[in-house]
This record gives structure tokens, C-alpha cells and sequence, in this order.
């Protein structure tokens, strides 16, 4: 039986799908690695130390000595990421795909990425292969997905297909953009996830020099923000109760799912398109506002009185349209805005 889904807008329905299809994979996974009878202060130690490691890219065999906490508390934002970004590509991109075509995931770590991509396009029961080079990883991305991994350095491979996947690993590479141009020349789509910091930002727009302005999220615009200015997602989620506590134990404040991204199609068309949100609502010195992508161009949307309507249901990541006055340059004010695909 298909669900039903309540939502109305394309990022609601897209993260609601994400969650649900994330927690059987998630219950296997803490079957195989047994992390019911596993402390929890000491995962919160492991998940506290791989953060700094992440964070001070000090990673060392990090997969190998913290596969636990990697799983406990990425793996599920991982698979949330690729799973919203996936889904926003067969939602506003015009593309085609014929059955069993080929998803290679470079950097599948336990494989969060790759069963994103399994669940995403279930329907046309794509060739999924997952490339890793840490063998602890590998296994468990095996057995959960039932799908081929091969093992080694991808950097060093030449393997084609239509989508080539790259989440959170591309930055982990001593020379990102050279293996990146090679898979976009033997690939028709590159989707790339990175962190929502200033790092993976810049990592894409590098990219955007040699492949051109990605469709998602920027619609195929240049970038314009200034130097120092910087965009990311910051989408809200439901993650696993097992990682919720080891959030809390952390006091880790994490509200949002924060993450930069790129996809680079060939041949490709945009379904829909408008004013692209880039923030939640914002709430600040008497102002209700967001901040939005404007054929490139950084724009404010700021609420006229209290916040209402489609302020109040929109999340970043939405395509927007209103009608208003620019009361300074690039700060438009408006009684509501219309989210597409209502
Ligand atoms: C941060 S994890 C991301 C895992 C997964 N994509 C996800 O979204 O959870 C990055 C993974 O890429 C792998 N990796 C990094 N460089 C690699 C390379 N050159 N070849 C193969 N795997 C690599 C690491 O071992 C690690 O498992």
C-alpha cells in the first residue's frame, strides 16, 4: 500500500519520505553492530572525539577506529541528505532514466548514500555499486544494502554511469576538482553533498568554474553572493532516537540538517523553477524574513506585519514567487509568498 502524504510542498514531502524509508536501515544496522548493548556514554565519547576529528580534518582511519559512532550519529544524515537531494533531482530536473542504469556512490562509508539512492529510485531498479576503501565500512555497507562494494581508492579508478554520487568524500581527497572532472566525463550526472560549511561551499562553486553553474540548487545561475558570503541548506528532520540521545548527551543543539550541494547534469532541463529559498524564517529585531536565491542574486523576503501563510509553512529550500516592492536594494517586502508545488 502506497502512503499517503499530508504535505503540500516539495521539500516537506521529500524530507517525510527521507525519514520514513530511514529507520528500517537504521534498526539493521544497530542489529549487525549490536549497539543495544553497547554503553552510551562511551558512544557519546566516540561520536564526541570523531567530530573533533571530522571538524580539525585530522581523520585518520577514523572509519575503521570509530564505525560505531560514525553509524550512530552520520550514517542517519547521511542517508536524510542524499535522500533529499535525490529527490529534489527527479522532482525538478527533466530527466530520463532507463531501467538498471548505473549508480556508482564514490565514498560509501557504511552506505548511507548508497541505500539513499536504492530508495530513491526503487522504481527503476538501478545497478547501484558502492567504492570504499575502508574495509569495516565496506562489510557493513554490504550487508545492509545486499549491494556490490568494491574496494579501493576511487581517485584512482575509471568506472562510468549515469549518476556519479560523491557524499562527504570528495573533500576528503588530496585533489577534489582533478578526480571530479574525470567522473563528470564519464558520468551524465554528478551530485555532490558536502557539509554545510564555508569549506564545502567553496568546494562547489571550484567546481562550478570547470563544469558551470550546478542546476541544483543554484537553477543553472552563477553565483553572486560576495566574497566572504557563503549558502547552505539547513533543512529539518527526524532522526533515529538512538542518535536524538546521543545529541542530547552531546548537547550538540543540532536543529537543522545543514549541508551544501551540487548537482551538474548534462543534457538537462529544470521542471520548475522561481525564487529559491536559502534559510529557514528568519526571526530578528522585529523582523520576520528569509533569504533567497534570486537568478543568482542574494535577495531578503521580509514579511509585512506578522508572520503568516506561506512564510510559516516554507522551509529553505523551497521555490518561491511574490509580488512586493524593494524597499532597499535587494530587500523586497511583501504581504505573503506562494511555495511551488502547493
Ligand atoms: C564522510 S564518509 C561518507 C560516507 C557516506 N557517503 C555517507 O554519506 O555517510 C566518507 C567516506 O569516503 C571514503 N573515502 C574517502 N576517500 C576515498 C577514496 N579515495 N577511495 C575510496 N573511499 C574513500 C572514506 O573511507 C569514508 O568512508
Amino acid at each position: 500500500m502506497r502512503t499517503q502524504y499530508s504535505s503540500s510542498t516539495l521539500t516537506e514531502e521529500c524530507l517525510e519520505r527521507a525519514g520514513e524509508a530511514l529507520i528500517p536501515w537504521f534498526q539493521k544496522g544497530e542489529e549487525v553492530l549490536d549497539l543495544e548493548a553497547y554503553p552510551l556514554k562511551k558512544l557519546a565519547k566516540e561520536v564526541a572525539e570523531l567530530s573533533t576529528a571530522l571538524i580539525k580534518g585530522k581523520r585518520g582511519d577514523y572509519m575503521g577506529k570509530y564505525l560505531r559512532a560514525y553509524f550512530s550519529y552520520f550514517f542517519p544524515q547521511g542517508f536524510l541528505k542524499t535522500y533529499f537531494v535525490l529527490c529534489e533531482m527527479r522532482k525538478i530536473l527533466d530527466l530520463s532514466w532507463e531501467e538498471n542504469f548505473k549508480i556508482n556512490d564514490f565514498g560509501t562509508g557504511p552506505g548511507a548514500s548508497l541505500l539513499a539512492a536504492k530508495e530513491v529510485f526503487s522504481d527503476l531498479n538501478p545497478s547501484l555499486l558502492g567504492i570504499e576503501k575502508n574495509k569495516k565500512a565496506l562489510e557493513l555497507a554490504g550487508m545492509l544494502s545486499g549491494e556490490r562494494i568494491l574496494w579501493g581508492d576511487f581517485s584512482k579508478m575509471t568506472l562510468q554511469g549515469e549518476i556519479a554520487l560523491l557524499v562527504s568524500s570528495l573533500s576528503e581527497l588530496r585533489f577534489p576538482l582533478k578526480t571530479a572532472a574525470k567522473l563528470w566525463k564519464n558520468h551524465r550526472c554528478l551530485v555532490v553533498i558536502e557539509p554545510g560549511w564555508a569549506q564545502g561551499y567553496s568546494l562547489i562553486m571550484n567546481l562550478a568554474k570547470r563544469l558551470g553553474p550546478p542546476l541544483l540548487p543554484c537553477g543553472g545561475h552563477r553565483c553572486k553572493l560576495g566574497e566572504g558570503d557563503w549558502c547552505h541548506a539547513a533543512l529539518p528532520f527526524s532522526l533515529p532516537p538512538l542518535t536524538l540521545r546521543l545529541n542530547s548527551l552531546l548537547r550538540h543543539k543540532l536543529k537543522y540538517l545543514k549541508f551544501t550541494y551540487g548537482v551538474f547534469c548534462k543534457n538537462a532541463k529544470l521542471k520548475t523553477w522561481g525564487i529559491r529559498l536559502r534559510s529557514p524564517l528568519i526571526k530578528e529585531k522585529g523582523k520576520t524574513y528569509f533569504l533567497a536565491c534570486w537568478k543568482g542574486k542574494p535577495i531578503r523576503i521580509e514579511q509585512r506585519g506578522k508572520a503568516k501563510g506561506g512564510f510559516l509553512r516554507a522551509n529553505c529550500c523551497d521555490i518561491v514567487e511574490f509580488e512586493g516592492e524593494e524597499i532597499s536594494p535587494a530587500v523586497f517586502r511583501v504581504e505573503d509568498i506562494k511555495i511551488k508545488g502547493l
